[in-house]
């Protein structure tokens, strides 16, 4: 192999698609965990990054028989959350990514998440592979655990084969409506015009070796520019959460170069063995709390300006600082992770809901939070109220929330919250 082929680091596929149309259940089937029922409601409510190293892939692939070399060092899957709340973080997740998997539950077709995961694949020019998820849901599904697509196709009946060719050629006419070209992979004779469709099933495994096969040679063969290995370090902050024991943790996507032990990012350090690209990391460090998430990490080097770096860094953060509008009386927010609480105060927004916000915050409910939204009792008594998304309450401010007349709403599913609230509100007019 040349020099070229030898040095490239490991694609990013992002996963997308509506809700419950399968995305974590999909990845736990690859790396055999079971995330998603974890999952408060088994709603995806942040974006985790998951690598597939090159012999996993090869190992999942064998019955393929690809004669075809595996050139990337592995896979790095960033999953995204389908439910609507969560644009942006859909949006960060695809503007990583150099190749996704769309996913599309074969019972539904089409959904307004579908298409507008697909807008931003399109804005972004990103190259994607439909996942048809859900196949064993079809009525008389034979299951055949792990198999490739055609092999398990052919174990079908007919019934099955023709109920399963009926929904396929009504969402290639669904897809077709939004302006694309769809077919079956094994049936696509021009990659690139025409999106190629893999049938899976999360549940029993049928078409995850297609699909990984299909994501590392296509990205290998047509990616080998983008996808050369540089020394630069291009890295990018996906979440900033509170950790209990550990502090601000920030999650990180490394898209390319090394990490090493000991570098300088601006305004702390990493204490981490070196990492080489493309890959996900979890930092601790002190001075995390001021990271916001969606920006880039800088690393300094020995010949670089500080205040050069910090500056660029600044230009980021700015943009995503005037998203937040912190002005006039509201309610506190509190969440657990940036990106939650982007997403919180996004909804909050949104006409159907409107609900002003006056603090945020990152992590566990602390007697000064309960302090700072005290200050709205003697403005707007309803707005004396803490709206907490999958933190905790600390025993100490619940103690001070009761004696002060704080109201604190806690809710693992974002809109609960606005159900609680709004019942109270209702409660308090009467
Ligand atoms: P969000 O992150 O909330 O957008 O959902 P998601 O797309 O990650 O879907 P998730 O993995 O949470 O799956 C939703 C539901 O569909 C769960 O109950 C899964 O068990 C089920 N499911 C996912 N994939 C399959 C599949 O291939 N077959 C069947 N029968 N059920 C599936
Ligand atoms: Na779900
Ligand atoms: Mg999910």
């Amino acid at each position: 192999p040349n020099q070229s082929e030898a040095n490239l680091r490991s694609p990013i596929c992002c996963i997308m698609g509506h809700v419950d149309t399968g995305k974590t259940k999909l990845l736990d089937c690859i790396r055999g965990t079971n995330v998603q029922e974890g999952e408060a409601g088994g709603i995806t409510q942040q974006i985790g990054a998951t690598y597939f190293p090159a012999e996993n892939i090869r190992e999942r692939t064998k019955e393929l028989k690809a004669d075809a070399k595996l050139k990337v060092p592995g896979l790095l899957v960033i999953d995204t959350p389908g439910h609507e709340s969560f644009t942006n973080l859909r949006s960060r997740g695809s503007g990583l990514c150099d190749i996704a998997i769309l996913v599309v539950d074969i019972m539904h077709g089409l959904k307004p998440q579908t298409i507008e995961s697909l807008n931003l694949l399109k804005m972004r020019n990103t190259k994607f592979i439909v996942a048809l998820n859900k196949v064993d849901r079809l009525y008389g599904w034979k299951a055949c655990r792990n198999a490739p697509i055609v092999k398990t196709m052919k174990q079908q009946s007919k019934d099955v084969q023709h109920e399963f060719n009926r929904r396929l050629t009504d969402i290639i006419t669904q897809f077709k409506e939004q302006g694309l070209n769809t077919e079956l992979y094994y049936k696509n004779k021009e990659m690139g015009e025409t999106f190629s469709i893999v049938p899976t099933s999360a549940i029993s495994g049928e078409g995850i070796p297609d699909l990984l096969l299909l994501l590392v040679q296509w990205t290998q063969k047509t990616m080998v520019d983008k996808l050369m290995y540089r020394n630069e370090v291009q890295c990018t902050v996906l979440e900033v959460k509170v950790v209990e024991g550990h502090g601000t943790t920030i999650d990180v996507v490394l898209v390319n170069g090394v990490l090493h032990e000991g570098d300088q990012i601006v305004g702390t350090y990493l204490h981490h063995k070196e990492i080489k690209a493309a890959q996900g990391i979890k930092i601790t460090a002190q001075g995390l709390e001021h990271a916001i998430a969606g920006t880039s990490l800088y690393v300094v080097g020995s010949h670089d300006d500080l205040e050069d770096i910090k500056e660029s860094a600044m230009e980021d953060v700015q943009s995503l600082l005037s998203r937040i509008d912190k002005s006039g009386e509201g309610v506190c927010v509190q969440a657990s992770t940036l990106g939650s609480l982007e997403a919180l105060l996004e909804f909050l927004k949104s006409p159907a809901v409107s609900i002003p916000v006056s603090v945020i915050s990152i992590g566990p409910v602390h007697k000064k939070d309960v302090m700072k939204a005290s200050v709205m009792l003697e403005k707007k008594r309803e707005f004396a109220t803490i709206l907490a998304f999958d933190v905790k309450v600390t025993p100490e401010a619940r103690e001070l929330a009761d004696k002060a007349g704080v109201k604190i709403f806690i809710a693992d599913i974002i809109y609960h919250l606005f159900d609680q609230f709004k019942a109270y509100i209702d409660n308090l007019k009467e």
